[in-house]
C-alpha cells in the first residue's frame, strides 16, 4: 500500500519536471510540440509492431504473442519518466542515432527530401512518425511527441493502469529490497510486465522482432521508385547493432557501460557469451517471422509477385540458409571436443528449414500462406527458446560469432 502510493508520488512528481521541461523545449530538444495539424501524429500502433499484428491467428506462447500491441500509444510515458532511476541509459541514449534521428531533420522539406516526394503521393506524413518519432504524453488535448526512437519504441509503452512501469521495479510489499524478493514474487512481476507488453531482455525474441519492426522497411511506397527510403535491411544485423552506440549495460556499474550480460542473464546464471549464441539463431526466426509478415500486409495476393515481395521472401531464405549453415555446424562440430547436438535438440532449426521449404515449394503462394508459415516460424522459436539457454551452443562461437562484424557505433557512457 504504502509503496504504492511513493509510486505514484514520484510519478506526479515526474510529469510536473516533465511539463517544465516540455515548455522549455529548446532547452532539451527530446520534448517537441508538433502542431495541431491534420498530420499531428494521433498514431495507432507503433510500426514496431504493425507487423506482428497482421498475423490472423496470434500465437499463444509467451514467447511470440507481442502484446506490446494490445496498448495504443496513449500509453507512452515520454523517456523522462525513466530518467530518476535510469539515469545512465538515458544520458547513452541521447548520443545514438535514434535519439539525433530528430537533428539531423529527417522531415526537411526540401524539394528532393523523402518527405516532400512520399507528401506528394499519400498526403500526410503519419507513416514516418511511426519509426522516427514516439509519442509521449497526451497533454492539453494534444499528443506531445518525442523525437527519436525512445525507450519505450524498443521496450514497450509502459503507462496506462496496469502498465508495466509500477510494477517493473517493485519488488514486494512496503518498499521490499531486491535482495528479499520472492522467486514467485519475481515470476509473478515478469508475468505481469510481460502481459502488459514489456519487451526485456528475459524475451530475445520480442526484442529480435521489434528491432526488425523498423529495420525491415517495406511499405510499398515508402520503398518504391518514387520516394526510395532506405530499406535498411540489407544492412542491419542484429549482434553488432545491438552491441555499439545502443547497448546500455549499467547494472553493476553506473559509469561503465559494460560488456555484461545484462541483469536477468546474470540472475539466470548465464554468460554474455550464451545469450548472443542465443541471439545469433534467434535473429534469423525474428528477421523470417517480420519479412512474412509483410506478405501477410500486402494489398492483394497479386502483390506477391511484385518485387517488394520478392525482397521479403528473399530474407526469407536468407534466414533460412543462415540457419541451415548452423544447424550443419552445430550437428557436426568442427571442433571435435564440442559434442554435436541430438535430433531432438536441432527439431526447431529443422521445424523452420521445413516451413521455409514448403513455403518455396508452392507454385503462387498466398498471404494466407505466409500467415501460416509466420505462425509455425514464431512456435518454433519458442520451442527454440524452451530447449535453448545457449549452453550447448559453443560450436557457434568460432564458426560464426567471431566474424559478426564490428560494433555499429560507439559505446556511450555517462
Ligand atoms: C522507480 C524507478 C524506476 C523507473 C521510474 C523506471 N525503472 Fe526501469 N528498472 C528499475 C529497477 C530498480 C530495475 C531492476 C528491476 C529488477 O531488479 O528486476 C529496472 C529494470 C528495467 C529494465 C530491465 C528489465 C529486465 O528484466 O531486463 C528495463 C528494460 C527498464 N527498467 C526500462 C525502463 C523504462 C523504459 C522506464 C521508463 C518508461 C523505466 N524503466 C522506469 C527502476 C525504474
Ligand atoms: C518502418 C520504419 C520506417 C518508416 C515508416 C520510415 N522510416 Fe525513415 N528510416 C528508417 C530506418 C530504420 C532508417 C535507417 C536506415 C539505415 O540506415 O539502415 C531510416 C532512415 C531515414 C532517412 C535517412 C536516409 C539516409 O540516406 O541516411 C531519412 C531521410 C528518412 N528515414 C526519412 C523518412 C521519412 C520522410 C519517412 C516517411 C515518409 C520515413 N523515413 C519512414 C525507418 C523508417
Ligand atoms: C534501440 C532499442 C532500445 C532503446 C531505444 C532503448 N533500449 Fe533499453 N534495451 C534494449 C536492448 C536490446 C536491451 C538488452 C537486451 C538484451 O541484451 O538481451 C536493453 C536493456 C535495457 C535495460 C536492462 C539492462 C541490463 O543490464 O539488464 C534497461 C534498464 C533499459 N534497457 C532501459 C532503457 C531506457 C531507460 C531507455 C531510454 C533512455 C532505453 N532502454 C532505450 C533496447 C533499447
Ligand atoms: C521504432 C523504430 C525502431 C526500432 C524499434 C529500432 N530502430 Fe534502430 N533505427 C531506427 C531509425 C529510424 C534509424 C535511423 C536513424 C536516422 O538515421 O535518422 C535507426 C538506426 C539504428 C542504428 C544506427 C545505424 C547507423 O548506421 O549508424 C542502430 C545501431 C540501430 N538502429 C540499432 C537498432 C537495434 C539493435 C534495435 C533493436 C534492439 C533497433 N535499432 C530498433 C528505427 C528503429
Amino acid at each position: 500500500m504504502d509503496s504504492q502510493r511513493e509510486m505514484s508520488r514520484s510519478k506526479r512528481t515526474r510529469s510536473m519536471i516533465a511539463f517544465s521541461v516540455c515548455s522549455w523545449a529548446f532547452v532539451l530538444p527530446t520534448c517537441v510540440k508538433l502542431q495541431a495539424t491534420d498530420e499531428n501524429p494521433t498514431l495507432s500502433v507503433p510500426a514496431a509492431v504493425e507487423t506482428t499484428t497482421v498475423t490472423p491467428t496470434p500465437v499463444d506462447t509467451s514467447v511470440s504473442d507481442s502484446t506490446i500491441t494490445k496498448k495504443d500509444r496513449s500509453h507512452f510515458m515520454g523517456s523522462r519518466a525513466c530518467l530518476d532511476c535510469h539515469r545512465s541509459e538515458y544520458v547513452s541514449w541521447l548520443g545514438t542515432q535514434h535519439y539525433m534521428n530528430s537533428k539531423k531533420n529527417r522531415f526537411e522539406g526540401t524539394k528532393s527530401s523523402i518527405d516532400t516526394k512520399y507528401r506528394k503521393e499519400v498526403g500526410n506524413l503519419k507513416l514516418c512518425y511511426t519509426c522516427h518519432m514516439a509519442p509521449a504524453e497526451q497533454r492539453f488535448g494534444r499528443t506531445q511527441v518525442e523525437t527519436g526512437v525512445s525507450c519505450e519504441s524498443c521496450h514497450g509503452a509502459a503507462g496506462g493502469e496496469d502498465g508495466w512501469l509500477n510494477r517493473h521495479a517493485v519488488y514486494g510489499p512496503n518498499i521490499t529490497k531486491l535482495e528479499y524478493e520472492t522467486p514467485q514474487h519475481h515470476a509473478e512481476r515478469n508475468a505481469a510486465c510481460d502481459a502488459a507488453g514489456m519487451v526485456r531482455a528475459g524475451r530475445p525474441y520480442e526484442v529480435a522482432k521489434n528491432c526488425f519492426g523498423c529495420h525491415i522497411i517495406a511499405e510499398p511506397t515508402l520503398v518504391g521508385e518514387d520516394v526510395k527510403h532506405p530499406v535498411s535491411f540489407d544492412r542491419f544485423s542484429l549482434i553488432p547493432y545491438m552491441q555499439g552506440e545502443i547497448r546500455h549495460n549499467f547494472h553493476l556499474n553506473q559509469r561503465a557501460n559494460a560488456e555484461t550480460p545484462t541483469l536477468e542473464t546474470l540472475r539466470r546464471g548465464l554468460s554474455l557469451q550464451q545469450r548472443k549464441r542465443v541471439y545469433l539463431i534467434i535473429e534469423q526466426f525474428a528477421k523470417a517471422e517480420v519479412a512474412l509478415n509483410h506478405l501477410v500486409a500486402l494489398p492483394d495476393d497479386k502483390a506477391m509477385e511484385d518485387d517488394l515481395a520478392g525482397n521479403m521472401i528473399d530474407l526469407f531464405d536468407d534466414a533460412a540458409s543462415e540457419l541451415e549453415d548452423f544447424f550443419d555446424e552445430l550437428e557436426e562440430p568442427e571442433d571435435e571436443d564440442i559434442p554435436g547436438l541430438s535430433e531432438e535438440e536441432l527439431a526447431p532449426i529443422q521445424a523452420l528449414l521445413d516451413i521455409f521449404e514448403d513455403f518455396d515449394d508452392l507454385d503462387e503462394p498466398t498471404r494466407a500462406d505466409a500467415a501460416k508459415a509466420a505462425k509455425n516460424v514464431a512456435e518454433a522459436a519458442a520451442a527454440f527458446l524452451t530447449l535453448h539457454d545457449g549452453s550447448k551452443l559453443k560450436a557457434l562461437d568460432e564458426a560464426f560469432l567471431e566474424d559478426q562484424g564490428d560494433p555499429v557505433g560507439k559505446v556511450l557512457a555517462p
